[in-house]
């Protein structure tokens, strides 16, 4: 004891070091305590901010970004609009259209993406369809006055302006299902080089009931934004027929969607770069509002093929088919009366798989004869009938 105490003693620079190292070891250990304390309250903070994502989200969009990282908010669905922070990390990645998650306080607690990757998924959209008008039969008239309403207002505005008329507002096709509607806008979008963007009237009310609205405002930005486009609104009748006033929410729901496809109409400058287009099978069902001056202004009937137009059709899609020289297309053209170009189409690819089953190596008048039969059947069906 003695010994050590002398030995301790012996330098006064060890004992200094002594002191300052227990000094040390105390600060460390303070300061684990301090780290204990700190992670166990960060573990706790990722558990609440954990437990925060998980509850139920609302989706919004970003309407705007304001001044010291104020977000202006518009939640999908009710419509309702909110200003909510966000902080620096967050705002950063945030543009207007931005689709974004909020929690129960209305704060954002994700980013979801773009708003344009779902209206994508709702539309159909084609920057340059390849359909040309070589590839629809019959038809010569309808298509140049589809052509003279939607592709030279697009391609040679100096024509309307020269003369200072009007180029119409809104083109609607009508006509049997299976006559080539589609397929004329799609051509006139590829000849004008214009985005083509198809929204089907019925998946817009019966599949996305409350965005009705929504989704058509939205149709119409993406078309600015895409220009030149043309909007194709295809079975128009869904959301305008006579019949979606009858009282129900459900008509109710539809004639918001309507309110909101004519207010988007009416806003429309004529001379713009974007187009619109629709489509119905039945025109007489249609509500009147959409058939006024500066809305769907030109109606174009698309009727049945004439026979000299289902010889056309026939020749198109068979086309790529190596004919036999048996085959006498105008006797199948006869044969035809009241088919549509769908139709046409379907007896030239089974006529086609008819010889594939023979094994053969062209395809035989009988081969045609036999699809007329069987297609002819398989329409009957549908309560449309041809010779
Ligand atoms: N005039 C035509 N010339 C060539 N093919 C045609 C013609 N009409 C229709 N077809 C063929 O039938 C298919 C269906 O036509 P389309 O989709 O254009 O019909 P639609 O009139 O839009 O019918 P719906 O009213 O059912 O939408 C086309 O893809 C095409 O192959
Ligand atoms: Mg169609």
């Amino acid at each position: 004891m003695e010994e050590s105490v002398i030995r301790n003693a012996g330098s006064d620079t060890e004992l200094k070091y002594q002191l300052k190292l227990q000094d040390l070891e105390s600060q460390v250990l303070d300061l684990k305590v301090k780290n204990d304390e700190i992670l166990r309250e960060n573990a706790q903070l990722k558990r609440e901010n954990n437990q925060l994502k998980r509850m139920p989200l609302f989706v919004a969009v970003v309407v705007d970004l304001l001044d010291r990282g104020e977000v202006y908010l518009r939640q999908q669905g009710n419509n309702q609009e909110y200003l909510t922070h966000v902080n620096d990390e967050i705002f950063r990645q945030l543009k207007p259209g931005t689709k974004v998650a909020v929690n129960n306080a209305l704060s954002i607690v994700k980013i979801v993406g773009n708003i344009f990757d779902s209206r994508v998924r709702v539309m159909e959209l084609d920057e340059s369809p390849e359909i040309t008008f070589d590839q629809v039969g019959g038809l010569a008239k309808e298509i140049e006055e589809v052509r003279e309403a939607v592709e030279y207002p697009l391609t040679k505005p100096e024509i309307y302006e020269r003369v200072g008329v009007e180029p119409p507002k809104g083109i609607l096709l009508y006509g049997s299902p299976g006559t080539g509607k589609t397929l004329i806008a799609k051509a006139v979008a590829h000849q004008a080089r214009a985005t083509f963007i198809r929204m089907s009237g019925s998946e817009l009310v019966h599949k996305y009931i409350g965005e009705g609205a929504q989704l058509v405002r939205e149709l119409f930005s993406l078309a600015r934004e895409k220009s030149p486009s043309i909007v194709f609104i295809d079975e128009i009748d869904a959301v305008g027929s006579t019949r979606t006033n009858d009282g129900t929410s459900g008509s109710a729901e539809v004639q918001r969607t309507l309110m909101q496809l004519l207010a988007e109409m009416d806003g429309f400058d004529t001379r713009g770069d974007v187009r619109i287009m629709a489509a119905t099978n039945r025109v007489d069902m249609l509500d009147p509002a959409l058939l006024r001056p500066g809305r769907f202004d030109r109606v174009i009937s698309i009727p049945l093929p004439t026979a000299e137009g289902r010889k056309e059709i026939l020749k198109i899609h068979s086309a790529r088919m190596v004919l036999g020289k048996d085959v006498d297309l105008g006797a199948i053209v006869e044969m035809t009366e009241n088919a549509t170009g769908a139709d046409l189409q379907a007896i030239c690819r089974e006529a086609g798989m008819m010889a594939v089953r023979r094994e053969a190596r062209t395809l035989s008048h009988d081969d045609f004869v036999r699809a007329v039969r069987k297609v002819r059947a398989e329409v009957s069906t549908d309560l449309r009938m041809y010779t």
